[in-house]
């Protein structure tokens, strides 16, 4: 017994040892990566004061060396920009510590192309997916546990694709984590320390967006008190190419070879699900989800990016779902002048390949809207990854405008742009926990067409 309660001991020694000596506790993750710059972001382990990070190109012999600014502080989180990259290059880098340079970890990234006036458009893919909920026993709620089974991130550590979409619900803040800057920073701190996740994080590119749940407490809108806090964690665990203008929200975009996405804010403007759909039976004006300001920058945005002859796709992504008609859950139709404003804005302008991304739901789907003057708009849910599954209720259970099957179960989608510069599709394929292809849809370029 003795000789047991000593090897136990010192396994767990050995083990607290290497957790001690753990300097880096989440990533490298890239974040954004365009054709001269990349972010790379990471989180140390609170007493690390100095870092740096050391790149050349595959092909190169010269290495080059940037200090890296740590945050300091208990969750010590870590942005670098490495300029002056060569488009469509690999690179390789590794991670040091202190004047000593201790390694500590590496990776790599590839720039993107640059094929505009040379060559015809590269094929690529990405993964999305929403509703990640890692337990955590003693803070979340009696009963049944809430988060599956992760290793859906192995298997997304496998993909040879070049980028994530984190769509919403990335995190869960409790009870315990929504009352205070400490606890909004604590959850994805946590979370991201994860070891199912770590190879995924470093696998490729990540881009968030926030839904309810990692901007704050379920169905948070834009009254939440701690809603400017939430906004400095979400820039504390994103690479992204930017955070909204003058210190609201978190919207932005980036192009990726002739695809442009949108990445948009449902949190930091958005009314109340309780306030009411219509007054005096008129659609009510005052009830937003994107907000003014925000939309503004959309349409502005939309027709920018209509200008680029280049563009064949304009991905939209957001949390909430835009084009479902039917669910009494979070839908942009619930925000019914907003809702016409832009829906009348993709069509008056002409806007083409038009698709929207969404998550939220807790189950997968792909929507059709009909449009009498224009192309088929269509919505792709990805839903969920981690969190529990949810199948639809009520009038949505056999809703019309689904096309292909509800997929109630973890998934992440597979999302491909291929063919000939004329022939352009985007694809997504539905992927199961266990690897298996749940649905395929697709759509061509020239299906998002009005003339
Ligand atoms: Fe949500």
């Amino acid at each position: 017994m003795i000789r047991s309660i000593t090897v136990f001991f010192s396994l767990a020694f050995l083990c607290l040892s290497a957790v001690a000596q753990k300097a880096i506790v989440a990533g490298p993750m890239p974040g954004h990566v365009e054709l001269r710059t990349a972010k790379i972001w990471l989180q140390f382990r609170d007493n690390i004061k100095e870092a740096a990070i050391h790149y050349r190109s595959k092909a190169a012999s010269k290495l080059l060396t940037k200090k890296i600014q740590l945050e300091g502080g208990e969750f010590n989180t870590a942005e670098v920009t490495i300029t002056g990259l060569e488009p469509s290059t690999d690179y390789i880098y590794y991670i040091t510590a202190g004047a000593g340079k201790n390694y500590l970890d590496s990776g790599a990234f590839s720039t993107q192309t640059i094929w505009q006036f040379r060559n015809p458009p590269p094929d690529f893919s990405f993964l999305a997916g929403s509703c990640t909920y890692f337990n955590e026993m003693q803070y979340d709620r009696p009963g049944a546990p809430y988060g599956q089974d992760s290793t859906i991130f192995n298997m997304m550590a496998k993909e040879k694709s070049a980028f994530m979409l984190w769509l919403g619900d990335n995190w869960y803040t409790r009870y315990p984590d929504f009352h205070s800057e400490w606890g909004l920073n604590y959850r994805p701190s946590r979370d991201r320390q994860m070891p199912v996740l770590q190879k995924f994080l470093k696998s490729m590119s990540h881009y968030g967006i926030w839904d309810d749940h990692d901007y704050g407490p379920n169905d948070a809108d834009k009254s939440y008190v701690l809603k400017e806090a939430s906004r400095r964690t979400f820039m504390k665990f994103w690479a992204n190419p930017g955070y909204g203008f003058n210190g609201q929200g978190i919207y932005t975009m980036f192009n990726y070879n002739d695809a442009d996405f949108f990445l948009l804010d449902d949190r930091w403007w958005r009314s109340s699900d309780r306030m009411k759909d219509s007054v005096n039976g008129q659609p009510n004006p005052e009830k937003t989800m994107f907000g003014k300001d925000q939309v503004d920058w959309l349409k502005n945005a939309l027709l920018f990016s209509k200008a680029n002859n280049f563009t064949k796709f304009r991905v939209i992504v957001t949390g909430s779902q835009v084009l479902n008609q039917l669910t009494r859950f979070d839908s942009f139709n619930h925000f019914p002048v907003e809702y016409e404003e832009l829906m009348r804005f993709i069509e008056d302008n002409k806007i083409n390949g038009v698709v929207f991304i969404t998550g939220d739901r807790h189950h997968s789907e792909v929507l059709r809207l009909d449009r009498k003057n224009a192309y088929t708009l269509y919505d792709v849910t990805v839903s969920p990854l981690t969190s529990r599954v949810a199948k639809t209720q009520g009038a949505e259970v056999n809703n019309p405008d689904r096309v292909g099957p509800e997929m109630a179960e973890q998934n992440y989608g597979r999302f491909s742009v291929s063919g000939e510069a004329n022939e352009r599709r985007l694809t997504v394929e539905f992927i199961g926990l266990k690897g298996d292809v749940l649905f395929t849809w697709s759509v061509k370029a020239s299906e998002l067409m009005n003339e």
